[in-house]
């Protein structure tokens, strides 16, 4: 078990784990925007830089994806690390001034506004929405496309994404809460008579993908969409009828 010094605190480190899990571990606040424990880290917003030092020279290192060693001594805050975060975080504001988890980290920060000229994004481009459905889900519905300042995540081509099977897993890790779904009701069919059937899509609004829910065959109501839970079903080794009923028909 590697021993270190984060802020001049000894530590002894489980082997394998980063200087940000061990920090936090012993309630050293690191900020981060793109790190989520049950993702791979990506080391993509380098808000959680820290510094090293391995005795032969100094560095720093993003502490979300640095692995701990023996003898490392880590300093978490000084001058140019603050002033790094400071302009991290003033970036982020110029890109996403009403992002509201831009706005609190800038305030923790102690940013109050921007030199540059503002833009109206969302998406802070942390990556966290590509890893779950790649990572957990298992789809890689979405992916980053275009380059630069024109970065953006996207389904293939900008089109409806075959591949998006609506579990919302996305939505729900966006730290800026700039991916959207819809349970909508829709009218399916119209008969000659003039009744309509009522049938139910979930639309993943930045996907552009629409997928038919599937409803309960006891009570009718919506379930979730069809495309996950043949997914989903096939995955667990299910017989195709056992997720016909929702859950409160099957108690
Ligand atoms: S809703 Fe679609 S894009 Fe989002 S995580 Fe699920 S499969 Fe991936
Ligand atoms: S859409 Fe949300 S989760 Fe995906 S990269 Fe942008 S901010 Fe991160
Ligand atoms: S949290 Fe480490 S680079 Fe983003």
């Amino acid at each position: 078990m590697p021993q270190l010094t984060i802020d001049g605190k000894q530590i002894t480190a489980p082997v394998g784990a980063t200087i940000l899990q061990v920090a936090r571990e012993n309630g050293i606040d690191i900020p981060t925007f793109c790190h989520h424990e049950a993702l791979e880290p990506w080391g993509a917003c380098r808000l959680c830089i820290v510094e090293v030092d391995e005795g032969s020279r100094t560095r720093l290192v993003t502490s979300c994806n640095f692995p701990v060693k023996e003898g490392l001594a880590v300093t978490t805050k000084n001058k140019s690390i603050i002033a790094i975060r400071k302009m991290i975080i003033e970036l982020l504001l110029t890109r996403c001034p009403n992002a509201q988890a831009v706005r609190q980290m800038a305030d923790k920060l102690g940013v109050t506004g921007t030199r540059f000229p503002i833009e109206n994004e969302f998406c802070i481009l942390c990556g966290m929405c590509v890893r779950v459905c790649k990572e957990i889900v298992g789809a890689q519905a979405i992916s980053f496309a275009s380059r630069g300042g024109n970065k953006k995540v996207a389904s293939p081509f900008f089109k409806r994404s075959g591949d998006c099977i609506g579990c919302g897993a996305c939505v729900y890790v966006c730290p800026t809460q700039c991916i959207t779904m819809n349970d909508v009701t829709e009218a399916t069919d119209v008969y000659a008579e003039g009744t309509e059937q009522v049938g139910y899509a979930r639309v993943m609004n930045n996907w552009r993908t629409r997928l038919p829910l599937k409803v309960c065959k006891s009570c009718g109501n919506p379930i979730a969409p069809e495309f996950q839970l043949q997914v989903l079903g096939k995955k667990a080794g299910l017989a195709p009828d056992a997720l016909d009923l929702c859950q409160g028909c099957k108690e």
